[in-house]
C-alpha cells in the first residue's frame, strides 16, 4: 500500500534507538513516529479527567504521555471524556481522529 514510509514499525524500548520500517535505526530524536502496537488500546478512562495521548508513540506508558517525545517535533494531546466508560485509544498512531481509533490499523499492510 505504500501508506507509511514516514513510520517506525517498532521501537527498540531497550535502547535509545528505534528501528525504521526499513530497519535502519533511527535516533531517538527522529522526526518520524513509532508504531507503539498494531492495534487499539482498550482503556477505561474517567469523566472530567485530563489525559494526554503519546502522539510520537515513544512512551513506555502507551497509550499516554510519558515524557519521551522531548527531542522529536511531537506534543501530547491533552483530551477528556464526557462519560466514564472504555474507550479504544489508537495504538499505531495514524489515526485520523485522535486520540481515538478509527480503524486505520486494519487498513495498513504492516
Ligand atoms: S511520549 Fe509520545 S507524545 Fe509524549
Amino acid at each position: 500500500m505504500g501508506c507509511c514510509a514516514s513510520v517506525d514499525l517498532k521501537a527498540d524500548r531497550e535502547g535509545e534507538e528505534y528501528k525504521g520500517y526499513d530497519g535502519k535505526a533511527q535516533a531517538k530524536g527522529s522526526s518520524q513516529k513509532v508504531i507503539a502496537q498494531k492495534a487499539p488500546y482498550a482503556k477505561e478512562l474517567e469523566a472530567k479527567k485530563t489525559y494526554y495521548y503519546c502522539d510520537c508513540g515513544r512512551s513506555k506508558n502507551q497509550p499516554f504521555c510519558d515524557g519521551s517525545h522531548t527531542g522529536t517535533p511531537f506534543t501530547p494531546l491533552a483530551f477528556t471524556v464526557q462519560e466514564s466508560k472504555t474507550y479504544y485509544i489508537c495504538g499505531c498512531k495514524q489515526t485520523s481522529h485522535a486520540p481515538y481509533c478509527d480503524g486505520t490499523h486494519k487498513k495498513i499492510d504492516w
